[in-house]
């Protein structure tokens, strides 16, 4: 779904207008709609360089065109506005605003923000109050999470931004120099108690000094984004928002302001210039997003560990972690934290990490982990693994370590992402902006990375060092290694092609390769949309062997690691059934294949970086069998990238 609003001119009735064309589906049609002069309501030119503009998925009420974004406050477009985010306490302030006579048109928790600004502005005390006052008026009723752009007839050529606890970031483009690269923050001259009383107090009057534009003619242009790479082809000079800040861009200069100042505020915001190319999120040749990050890896996995991992020396160093190494040591425990991808990227590493670390290792889903309040001690440093930086359960459970003083590391592939602004040291994966929702390199990446920090506090183990090495000289052939699964494809191809009009796939494995499992069978379910579940071969007994029988596909991941023995055995509980197992195993594993129905054999690695190499079979698997199933792999129903809400 999705939508955008912009000032209009309209030459018949000559008055201000906000023109409102919304869509179903996705920004191509939009894109479309929008040019198809006959179907808009008036005959509008679109001579104007302002508006704002939404593409999401349906939290609230079915995907149709009046449930997107951006949402109004009444049929003439008075106020509108776009939101990321959820609103909690929507249906109290729906009650509220039904009972003052609005009338609702969508079933979103957004149209309560637009319409409560109308009501807002209807009972202002003053005339002259200013946009950004009534956004703050606005923002003091709403519960849970929001980032928030408005627009409105009654300040043309103006836009007002908002966040609190979903991201939000601004771009500035401009060809001159510009007035500061740090815009001070404004506060209130004046605080107040109650909403009542807002109007009455004023800001500090805006100048030259408070307020960011270009020095010479005139052109800076703001682009308000959730996210850089939707901006990034724009200009890669950003500005991230916190919590509460409220940005207002209006004749051409952008200021941001907040109601109070606390002692930790930060009394400006930077300027900062993004290392992200506009190359690095473009296609290419491939197909998909997905398939281009999935051929990334050699580089993505190279990129990882360049300038960290010293292979003369066989030392690893990261930079982010180095002042707090100490401390780290020091601890109780490791607790490593996160959602989908990145928690199986914990789940991944935990066995060597418990072997390096020599400490107590949880892995926890970040939703669980808060359901159970679980203890979390001053002395136990907490892990927070996220692509994005920004999923909302992982932030929470980063909230609720910090207030119990634990130590906490991100782990993030996003700079300036909120995780990696609130933790107290981190680790960026560095491989690249990932844009396809299933993820695929940030999951070897974060590998990768976990690894790393488990060669970092071991270096200096004498008992570990002969194992530091082999690890070590595994992470350089690595990126080779990478290669040759790459050259699979087309062996894997034709696998899907016999696969992808089942209705179940399982993964089975165990040891070093259950998150292979657990990773593969998400991408499945994830962009296939067929019923996939990871199963822990030493489980097999206790429930799923009850689903083999000869037309159940299985894949079996038989690494030649400690486990191959007892995945032996359940391979032969598989074949005795009449399963037909597609396995998964090593070039040299001539016990395993006797007994596969396929096999895709893979190069061999040291055992606990063997999932990195083992895992990508099942990443292609899963992109050439939704290709099949004919479903859009880099936007699957109901998903998103980045989930910032609970
Ligand atoms: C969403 C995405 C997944 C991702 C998960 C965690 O569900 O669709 O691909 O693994 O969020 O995201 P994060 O950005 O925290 O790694």
């Amino acid at each position: 779904m999705c939508g955008v609003a912009i000032d209009g001119h309209n030459n018949e009735v000559k008055e201000r207008h906000i023109q409102l064309v919304k869509k179903r589906g996705n920004v191509k049609a939009l894109d479309e709609e929008l040019y198809k002069q006959d179907s808009m309501d008036l005959k509008v030119e679109f001579e104007t360089h302002f508006g704002i503009a939404h593409t999401r998925w349906a939290t609230h009420g079915v995907p149709n065109a009046v449930n997107s974004h951006p949402q109004r406050s009444d049929k003439g477009n008075e106020f509108v506005v776009i939101h990321n985010g959820i609103i909690t306490n929507y249906k109290d302030l729906r009650k509220f605003l039904e009972s003052k006579g609005y009338e609702f048109e969508s079933e979103t928790d957004t149209e309560t923000i637009a319409k409560l600004i109308k009501y807002v502005f209807d009972n202002r005390e003053t005339e002259d109050i200013t946009f950004s006052t009534l956004v703050e008026r606005v923002i003091q009723q709403l519960e849970g999470a929001f980032a928030l752009v408005f627009k409105s007839i009654q300040y043309p050529g103006e836009a007002v931004a908002t966040r609190r606890g979903s991201p939000l970031l601004i771009g500035v483009r401009s060809k001159y120099k510009l007035s500061t690269e740090q815009i001070p923050i404004l506060y209130r001259t004046r605080n107040f108690e109650n909403v009542k009383n807002i109007c009455k107090t004023r800001m500090k009057r805006l100048d030259s000094s408070t307020c960011l534009h270009a020095v010479g003619d005139k052109a800076v242009e703001f682009f308000f984004a959730s996210d850089a790479s939707a901006i990034i082809e724009h200009t890669n000079r950003v500005i991230f928002l916190e919590d509460d800040d409220i940005a207002a861009v209006a004749d051409g200069k952008l200021s941001i302001h907040r109601v109070k100042r606390s002692a930790s505020d930060d009394p400006s915001r930077a300027i900062q210039t993004l290392q992200m190319e506009l190359q690095q999120i473009m296609k290419g040749n491939f197909s998909a997003f997905m398939q281009k990050e999935i051929f990334e890896q050699p580089e993505s996995v190279f990129n990882t560990m360049r300038g960290r991992v010293n292979f003369e020396t066989n030392t690893v160093l990261l930079g982010g972690l180095k002042d707090h190494l100490k401390e780290i040591r020091r601890c109780r425990r490791l607790i490593v934290i996160g959602c989908g991808t990145s928690y199986h990227a914990a789940v991944a590493t935990r066995q060597v990490l418990e072997e390096l670390t020599e400490l107590p290792v949880m892995v926890e889903l970040a939703s669980d982990f808060l359901d159970r309040n679980t203890p979390v001690f001053r002395d136990d440093v907490c892990f927070f693994i996220s692509q994005s930086g920004e999923t909302a359960d992982t932030l929470l459970a980063l909230r609720y370590c910090k207030d119990r003083r634990a130590l906490t590391v991100g782990v993030t592939n996003t700079v300036g992402s909120s995780i990696s602004r609130e933790t107290d040291c981190g680790v960026h994966i560095n491989a690249g902006p990932e844009i396809g929702v299933a993820s695929t390199k940030a999951y070897t990446s974060q590998f990768i990375s976990l690894v790393m920090f488990g060669l970092m506090m071991s270096e200096d183990r004498i008992s570990l060092q002969n194992r530091r090495r082999e690890i070590i000289c595994g992470l350089r052939s690595l990126p080779g290694l990478i290669k040759e699964v790459l050259s699979l494809d087309e062996k894997i191809h034709d696998l899907a092609l016999e696969l992808y009009t089942q209705r179940s796939l399982l993964v089975m494995g165990r040891g070093y390769n259950y998150a292979t499992c657990l990773e593969g069978a998400l991408k499945i379910k994830e962009i296939t949309y067929m019923h996939s579940e990871g199963i822990l071969a030493g489980e097999l007994k206790h429930g799923p062997l009850a689903l083999i029988d000869k037309q159940m596909p299985v894949i079996m991941v038989i690494m030649k690691d400690p486990c191959f023995a007892k995945c032996q055995n359940a391979l032969q509980q598989v074949t005795a059934r009449q399963g037909r197992p597609i396995i998964l195993c090593c070039r040299d594993d001539t016990e395993s294949s006797k007994f596969a129905y396929k096999t895709i054999e893979l190069p061999h690695t040291v055992d606990c970086l063997q999932g990195i190499l083992s895992v990508i079979p099942l990443q292609l698997l899963s992109f050439h069998l939704a290709v099949l199933r004919g479903y859009d792999v880099d936007f699957p129903r109901n998903l998103a990238k980045s989930v910032t809400v609970e």
